[in-house]
């Protein structure tokens, strides 16, 4: 075997390791309920923009949100990862482009509860004016943006 050839199977190798853990750039993993409806306007939203989005129905969201550190009192519906960061809610495509290109140290973006107008709450209440909040590793949250 030439050093030539191993050496493209370490980075093959080496690529794949470092791979695992976040799957594609800007691909999104959506943890939602079956039943709720509301997950997938925001799923198509966030097709529209340019993600590809991997929607997994599960029993038991609140778990979801448990083990990726979203502080349950900020919950929303729909619990979904991208590149590392966690995104809670009805959360705007912009802003969590915005996120993967600066790049914080935080844990990722929430919108609490599901208020209306945001992104996939568009069922026809007057949209209401929400902020999209960062959290971090110990649960505090700041605000990121305003809508
Ligand atoms: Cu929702
Ligand atoms: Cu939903």
């Amino acid at each position: 075997m030439s050093n030539h050839f191993t050496a493209v199977i370490s980075i093959v190798v080496a690529m794949f390791i470092g791979g695992l853990p976040h799957a594609v750039a800007g691909e999104v993993t959506v943890y939602k309920s079956a039943t709720c409806g509301c997950c997938n306007h925001w799923i198509a939203h966030m097709k529209r923009n340019g993600f590809t989005v991997k929607a997994v129905n599960v029993a038991d969201p609140v778990s979801y949100k448990t083990k990726y550190g979203v502080p349950l009192k900020l919950a929303s519906c729909h619990t979904a990862l991208v590149e590392g960061y966690v995104i809670e809610g009805h959360v705007p495509a912009a802003d969590i482009q915005r996120l993967l290109k600066q790049r914080p140290k935080v844990s990722g973006l929430i919108v609490p509860g599901m208020p209306d107008g945001s992104p996939g709450m568009e069922q026809g209440n007057p949209p209401v004016p929400y902020d999209v909040l960062s959290f971090d590793n110990r649960g505090k949250a700041m605000v990121y943006s305003r809508h």
